[in-house]
């Protein structure tokens, strides 16, 4: 089966693009608040902030097929000892964009990953009430759903090659709310300075939630971890990134090789410069 990929380089508060109801799976991690160099300049405060996820909540539902689904990738931030409810704030902008709210899965690092840091060191120093600040080893992964989804809809033939291994499903306990996950090492060649997270995450999400040959939507692709994962579960996917210094990542990610020839023939892959108004295609 041949897949398609579309990597649109814009702002997708706007997803002038996409058809409505042509996605049949959005999956994403927005930026954070705090993002550091890069992201200074833009957003000026936290409302400016919620004020793009509630753009991009509303272009999502009308470009999502009824029924489908949109993921998040999101958490709760610190910022200058300041604490951002961005989970529960983003979950009422969804709500409000029309979506249902599904549920909510938390996934938890490994604890290695953490060691104590200064924040949360401080109750050492000061061994008594009021002095603490936990290190924050989770995040969250909100599901919400446009309407209801029709099975009837999808054919016997497409159900059976989207059937969910039963042994992965019962080993890797993707039954439960919990995820346990390794995060993207910090110190990753492809990754560094992008927030990425693990190719697990969307690995399960296109698993449970679309069928082979749709299409699924990153609208904050980042390194591309979406597309590239997609691409390998046989789906097509348009990627959105702001920031067009990412493409060479994206590129290798979703499989080009070092002479810049996108692997495998069969599949294509379009590079859209919405500023530019052209566009760049691979097969
Ligand atoms: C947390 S990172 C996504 C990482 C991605 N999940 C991965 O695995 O690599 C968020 C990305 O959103 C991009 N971004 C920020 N604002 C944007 C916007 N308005 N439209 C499109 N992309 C945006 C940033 O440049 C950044 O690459």
């Amino acid at each position: 089966m041949a897949t398609r990929h579309k990597l649109i380089i814009g702002d997708c508060t706007d997803m002038g693009e996409i058809a409505d109801e042509s996605i049949h799976l959005m999956i994403t991690s927005p930026p954070y608040f705090n993002a550091p160099f890069d992201y200074k300049d833009l957003y000026k405060d936290y409302e400016h902030y919620l004020e793009i996820i509630r753009k991009f909540a509303e272009e999502t539902y009308r470009v999502l097929q009824k029924g489908r689904i949109a993921v998040l990738n999101i958490d709760d931030m610190l910022v200058d000892g300041e604490k951002y409810p961005i989970t529960a704030d983003t979950t009422r902008i969804f709500l409000k964009a029309g979506f249902r709210y599904r549920d909510r899965i938390v996934w938890k690092k490994p604890d290695g990953y953490l060691r104590i840091s200064r924040r949360s060191g401080v109750l050492l120093q000061n061994p008594y009430p009021m002095y603490y600040y936990p290190d924050n080893l989770l995040e969250s992964i909100i599901i919400f759903q446009k309407g209801k989804f029709n099975y009837r809809s999808i054919s016997q033939n497409i159900r059976e090659a989207s059937k969910i291994s039963k042994k992965e499903f019962l080993d890797k306990k993707w039954y439960m709310t919990l995820w346990e996950m390794n995060n993207v090492m910090p110190g990753s060649p492809l990754e560094k300075n992008i927030a990425a997270f693990p190719d697990e995450l969307p690995y399960r999400i296109i698993k449970l939630f679309s069928y082979k040959g749709e299409t699924v939507l990153d609208p904050f692709v980042g390194s591309g971890t979406t597309m590239k994962v997609a691409r390998n579960l046989k789906r097509n996917s348009i990627g959105i990134e702001i920031n067009k210094s990412l493409i060479p990542i994206i590129k290798k990610k979703l499989g080009f090789d070092a002479q810049g020839t996108f692997l495998n023939h069969n599949d294509s892959f379009v590079i859209v410069y919405r500023e530019k108004k052209k566009y760049e295609s691979f097969r």
